[in-house]
């Protein structure tokens, strides 16, 4: 049976205020983009996001969340998801996912992309390639009412084809009012994903992990954030907020000077 939760189709107003906070992110997405090169330090990265974000009085959504101390996520190379923003200085040949989320009167946008710096290895290319292929790829493959699943076997189906693997401990998710809230959009097709159904009115994201070598994940014992891969190979990911309508997804975080859908790094 296809299972949805009424109470999270947004109504227009709660559209707007959605798309609203979607374009502000793509916004400082396309601030912060120049400022990703060799040199420059995580911790400066975050430090600009921040001073953005307050300069129009917006709220970094990672800031005190959950015991989070930083405006972004800065994950580079084998880093998969949730890197801490600090002293480490960007040098040519790195890859590094920027994770922006910020909350607009009260509603929340939330969108990643990963950054080549300089000149990166063949295998370092492939696999951001296919991070960012893998989430056009279910943004395609999503129209109103399908399964949740619809987006893992699009991400399974890209990533696998090119001997790439996909993240499973760490999923997409539903967001509104609340940063991360119902449904889980799992990147591989689940028993529950099959059972949920993407209705009009539902806001979440898409955020594929793509990994070079094996999927698993070794989370940091220290910081208890850094979640890398269990291998030490490269990891790349793009995340875009998606509202789904009546008439198919609405991309909400679409940035003016990013990499926009049939990209080629
Ligand atoms: N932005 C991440 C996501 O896409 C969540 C980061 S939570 C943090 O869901 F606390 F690690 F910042
Ligand atoms: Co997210
Ligand atoms: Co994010």
């Amino acid at each position: 049976m296809l299972q949805s939760s009424k109470k999270l189709q947004l109504n227009e107003a709660d559209r707007n205020g959605m798309r609203a906070a979607g374009k502000f992110n793509a916004q400082l997405m396309d601030y912060i983009r120049p400022f990703v090169v060799a040199g420059i330090t995580t911790g400066e990265i975050d430090q600009l996001i921040h001073d953005y974000t307050l300069k129009f009085r917006h709220i970094p959504a990672t800031l005190g969340y959950l015991g989070y101390t930083k405006s972004c996520c800065t994950s580079v190379n084998e880093v998969i998801c949730h890197g801490i923003p600090g002293d480490y200085r960007l040098k040519n040949g790195d890859i590094i996912n920027v994770d922006i989320t910020s909350i607009v009167d009260g509603w929340h946008g939330d969108q990643s992309e990963t950054f080549l710096i300089g000149e990166v290895s063949d295998e370092a290319r492939a696999v951001t390639q296919c991070a960012f292929d893998c989430l056009y790829h279910a943004i395609d493959s999503i129209s109103p009412g399908c399964p949740v699943s619809n987006i893992g076997d699009a991400v399974c189906e890209t990533a696998h084809a090119r001997g790439f693997s996909v993240v499973r401990e760490y999923v997409g998710h539903g967001l509104g009012k609340r940063f991360h809230q119902y449904p889980n959009i799992p990147h591989f097709p689940d028993r529950k994903s099959k059972t949920e159904r993407l209705l009009p009115g539902l806001c979440f994201t898409i955020e594929p992990m793509i990994n070079a070598g094996s999927r698993f994940t070794n989370p940091d014992k220290e910081d208890q954030w850094t979640v890398r891969t269990k291998d030490g190979r490269l990891s790349a990911q793009f995340e875009h907020t998606i509202l789904m309508t009546e008439t198919g997804p609405e991309i909400l975080t679409l940035t003016k000077n990013g990499p926009q859908k049939g990209h080629q790094f």
